[in-house]
C-alpha cells in the first residue's frame, strides 16, 4: 500500500462531498447564521440596555426586542437545518463509502485478502467508516462556519475601533486554530493506536473463539487470557490518555478565552479613555467577544480526533485504490470447455518460486490425478487454473485461450472448484448447497448430494434440507462438511471439475460412493483430482506428480 501525505488524505476525503455540495452550502450557510442569531443576542441585549441609559443606537426598544425574539426562533430553526443537512451528508457518503469497500473487497477477493488480519478488515469496515462520520458531520461545515461567522465578528468589533478587531482575530485563530494543532501533535497518534488496538483485539478474540478446542487442549486458557487482559490493560491506558488530553483541551482553551476577554476589556477600556471609543462601543465589543467563542470553540475539540480520522480516510482511500491481483474479465467472446493446460509456469507469491516451469495437459473427459508433497504447489495449480493469482511467465489456458484472456464469468461458470476447507454459512442445509447454483430445482440438490454421499446423513437431521447450518454449528463432522462441499460441485454443473482433497476426511465406504459418482461424471465432465489417497487415485486415467 502507497503512503500518502496528510494533505493528499484530506484533499481526497474532502473530494468526496462533491456530489453533495450544493447540500454542504446549505449547512454552511445556516450554521454560520444560526451562531450569528447566537452571538447577536447578548449584543443586542447590550444595544437594549443602553437604549434604556440613553445612548442613542438609531434603532428603537421595541426594535430591539422584535430582533431579539427573532434571533432566538431563527437559531434554532437554522441550527436543525445544519444539523438534519450536515447529518443527511455524512450518512449519505457512509453509504457511498461502505458500498465502495465492499465492491474493492470483492474484486481484492481473494489473493489480496488472504494474508490480512481478520480483525483488521472489520475494523475498517465498522469503526474506519463511521469515523468517516466525524469528518463529514462535525469537521468540515464547522470550520467553513467557523471562518466565516468569526470573519463576520472581526469586521463588525473592527468597526469600532480596528485595534479591537485584531484582537478577536487573534483570539479566534487561537481558540480555533493554534490549540487544536497544538492538542493533535501532542495526541499524535493516540487516537489511531485505539483503533488499531481494538482492530487486534477483535481479531484476537475471533481467534481464539476459533481455536478454543487447541486453547483446551493444552490447558492455555490462562495464558490467553493473560494476554487478552493486558491488551484491554494497554487499551485503557491510551483511552485514559486521550481523555487526560480531551480534559486539557478544554482547560487551555478556556484559560484562552478568559485570557483574551481581558484583553479585550484592557484594550476597550484604554480606548475609551483615550477617547478613541466611545462607551456604548466599548460595552459592546466586549459582550461581542465574550459572546462569540461558540463556532471556534467547536473546533477545539478537532485536535484529538483529527490524527485518527486522517489515518481512517487513509486505511479507507488504501483499500479503495488497491489493485486486485487479477482484474475481473469481461466483453470478450465466451468460449466452451474442451481441454486445459499449463505450459511452462513459473509462480512465486513472494520470492519463494512455488511452481518453475510446470507444464500439464488435461485432456476432456478425463479424471486427472495431482499428487505432490504438502507445500509443493497442488492447491497453487488450481488457484492459476481459477485465476485467482496470475502466472509470473508461462500460461494457463482453457480451450487454448489464455485464462487472462477469458471473460471472468465464463470462466466462474465452466470450474467448479472445492477447496480443501469448505465454508458454511448460516442458513439452511439446502440453501448451503443451493449457492452453488442459485436456479437449482430441490431434486437437482437432492441428487447432488446423493452423488456427494450426504444426503441419508441430511435425512437423519430433525429438518432434513430445512435444517439451519448455524443451529448445527460446529457440531458437523469435517467429512460432513466435505461432502457438502463436494455437493456443491456437483450441483454447480460446470464441465471442468477441480477438487483439492475431496475426501481426506472421508470413511472408505463414502469415498467409494463418492469415486463411483466422480468416475461417471467424468464422461463428460473433466476433473483434476488432487489427493494424498492412493484409494483415490485409483480412479484417475493419468496421474502427475508435482515435485519441488
Ligand atoms: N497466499 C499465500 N501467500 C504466500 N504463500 C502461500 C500462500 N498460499 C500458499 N503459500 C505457500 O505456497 C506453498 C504451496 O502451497 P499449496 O497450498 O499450493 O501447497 P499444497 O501442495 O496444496 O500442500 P498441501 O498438500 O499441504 O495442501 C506453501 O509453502 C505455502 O505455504
Ligand atoms: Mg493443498
Amino acid at each position: 500500500m502507497k503512503k500518502q501525505s496528510k494533505a493528499i488524505i484530506l484533499l481526497k476525503m474532502l473530494g468526496m462531498v462533491k456530489p453533495l455540495l450544493g447540500y454542504m452550502l446549505l449547512a454552511v450557510i445556516c450554521g454560520t447564521l444560526a451562531f450569528l442569531a447566537v452571538e447577536f443576542i447578548p449584543v443586542f441585549g447590550a444595544y437594549a440596555i443602553l437604549t434604556g441609559l440613553g445612548y442613542d443606537l438609531s434603532i428603537s426598544l421595541g426594535m430591539i426586542f422584535i430582533c431579539l425574539i427573532f434571533f432566538a426562533l431563527a437559531r434554532s430553526v437554522l441550527r436543525y437545518i445544519e444539523q438534519r443537512t450536515n447529518h443527511y451528508i455524512a450518512f449519505t457518503l457512509l453509504a457511498v463509502v461502505r458500498d465502495n469497500v465492499f465492491k474493492a473487497l470483492r474484486k481484492l477477493c481473494p489473493a489480496k485478502l488472504e494474508g490480512r488480519d481478520k480483525g483488521d478488515l472489520i475494523a475498517l469496515i465498522t469503526s474506519d467508516v463511521e469515523l468517516l462520520e466525524v469528518f463529514y458531520a462535525h469537521t468540515i461545515s464547522p470550520i467553513c462556519i467557523a471562518v466565516l461567522s468569526e470573519s463576520i465578528m472581526c469586521i463588525y468589533i473592527g468597526s469600532f475601533h480596528i485595534l479591537l478587531g485584531l484582537v478577536a482575530l487573534m483570539a479566534y485563530i487561537g481558540v480555533g486554530i493554534i490549540i487544536p494543532l497544538i492538542i493533535s501533535k501532542i495526541s499524535g497518534t493516540t487516537g489511531d493506536e485505539i483503533r488499531k488496538m481494538s482492530g487486534n483485539m477483535s481479531g484476537f478474540v475471533f481467534e481464539n473463539i476459533r481455536g478454543i478446542d487447541t486453547t483446551l487442549q493444552y490447558d492455555n486458557g490462562k495464558e490467553r487470557l493473560d494476554s487478552l487482559n493486558a491488551m484491554t490493560d494497554d487499551l485503557s491506558i491510551k483511552q485514559g490518555r486521550l481523555n487526560i488530553l480531551t480534559g486539557y483541551n478544554f482547560a487551555i482553551a478556556n484559560s484562552f478565552i478568559l485570557v483574551f476577554d481581558i484583553i479585550m476589556v484592557v484594550a476597550s477600556l484604554t480606548l475609551f479613555r483615550n477617547g478613541e471609543l466611545g462607551f456604548d462601543g466599548m460595552i459592546i465589543s466586549i459582550i461581542a467577544l465574550m459572546s462569540s467563542y461558540g463556532p471556534v470553540s467547536a473546533l477545539s475539540s478537532l485536535g484529538t480526533t483529527l490524527q485518527g480520522t486522517i489515518a481512517s480516510g487513509a486505511r479507507i482511500l488504501d483499500i479503495l485504490e488497491e489493485e486486485p491481483e487479477t482484474e475481473d474479465i469481461s466483453g470478450k467472446e465466451n468460449i466452451d470447455f474442451d481441454n486445459a493446460r499449463a505450459e511452462h509456469v513459473s509462480f512465486s507469491y513472494t520470492d519463494e518460486k512455488i511452481l518453475d516451469d510446470f507444464s500439464i495437459e488435461i485432456n476432456k473427459n478425463k479424471i486427472i490425478g495431482i499428487l505432490g508433497k504438502s507445500g509443493c504447489g497442488k492447491s497453487t495449480l488450481l488457484k492459476l487454473l481459477m485465476r485467482f493469482w496470475e502466472v509470473d511467465s508461462g500460461a494457463i489456458t482453457i480451450s487454448n485461450v489464455d485464462v487472462k484472456d477469458i471473460n471472468t464469468t465464463n470462466l466462474r461458470n465452466m470450474e467448479s472448484y472445492m477447496n480443501q476447507d469448505t465454508q458454511l454459512f448460516k442458513d439452511t442445509i439446502k440453501e448451503n448447497i443451493r449457492l452453488a447454483k442459485l436456479d437449482a430445482t430441490d431434486e437437482e440438490i437432492v441428487e447432488a448430494c446423493k452423488k456427494a454421499s450426504i444426503h441419508d446423513f441430511i435425512m437423519t437431521l430433525p429438518d432434513g434440507y430445512n435444517t439451519q447450518v448455524g443451529e448445527l454449528g460446529d457440531t458437523l463432522s469435517g467429512g460432513e462438511k466435505q461432502r457438502i462441499g463436494l455437493a456443491r460441485a456437483f450441483l454447480h454443473g460446470a464441465p471442468f471439475i477441480l477438487l483439492d482433497e475431496p475426501t481426506s476426511n472421508l470413511d472408505s465406504l463414502n469415498e467409494a460412493v463418492i469415486l463411483k459418482s466422480l468416475k461417471e461424471e467424468s464422461k463428460n465432465k473433466t476433473v483434476v483430482l488432487v489427493s494424498h489417497r492412493q484409494s483415490t487415485m485409483r480412479i484417475s486415467d493419468t496421474t502427475v506428480m508435482m515435485a519441488k
